[in-house]
């Protein structure tokens, strides 16, 4: 199967992706392309280390409609069959959702539907909440709103600050992320 994956800073999702498909964990599959809105994106020199083709789309004014028609152009154009969200910081319009029916996913800092959008970490810490984790779900024009495909619960510490509980959502996020885009290309595949 064929991946695409935006991304918009540090890409550590992205690389953690790119290394099963590298290491088979990830079956019958291909990084095709590794898009960025920023072109300061860490993960982009990352991506190149591993010999995955990179394209930087900036928004640079244009109305979302437009840039994500861009995208999407450079997605068909490598023949992507499933589109990973990686730290990728924008909302996608109606119009790039209906491009890829059911074959775009996206990895969020919290298990869904709580605490949605920006800051999901420092959220938790501020409610109080004594389990957090990760999702990784489908992607609709809606703030992390699509069906959710798995989660990994995090217990949440004493003394915990966002750096610390981030950093031990971030391992778990990597490895749920390797385990639904291989649940997906296996079921599609077979
Ligand atoms: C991750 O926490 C991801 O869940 C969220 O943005 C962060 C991206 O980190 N959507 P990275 O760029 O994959 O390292």
């Amino acid at each position: 199967m064929k991946l695409g994956i935006l991304i918009s800073g540090r890409g550590s999702n992205m690389i953690a992706i790119v290394d099963a498909v590298e290491s088979g964990e990830i079956p019958d599959s291909h990084v095709a392309v590794v898009i960025s809105d920023k072109p300061d994106a860490a993960g982009l020199e990352k991506a190149r280390e591993h010999g995955v083709e990179t394209v930087v789309v900036e928004r640079r004014g244009r109305s979302r409609d437009e840039h994500d028609a861009e995208i999407v152009v450079e997605l068909k154009r490598r023949d992507v069959e499933l589109v990973c969200l990686a730290g990728y910081m924008r909302l996608l319009s109606a119009a790039f959702v209906r491009s890829f029916p059911n074959r775009i996913i996206n990895i969020h800092p919290s298990l869904l539907p709580s605490f949605p959008g920006l800051d999901a970490q420092k959220q938790a810490l501020e409610h109080g909440v004594k389990i957090t984790g990760c999702t990784v779900h489908y992607v609709d024009e809606y703030l992390d709103n699509g069906k959710i495909i798995l989660q990994r619960a995090v217990e949440v510490k004493s003394g915990d600050t966002v750096e610390t509980l981030s950093a031990r959502i971030l391992e778990q996020e990597h490895s749920a992320y390797v385990e639904a885009v291989s649940g997906i290309v296996s079921y599609s595949t077979q």
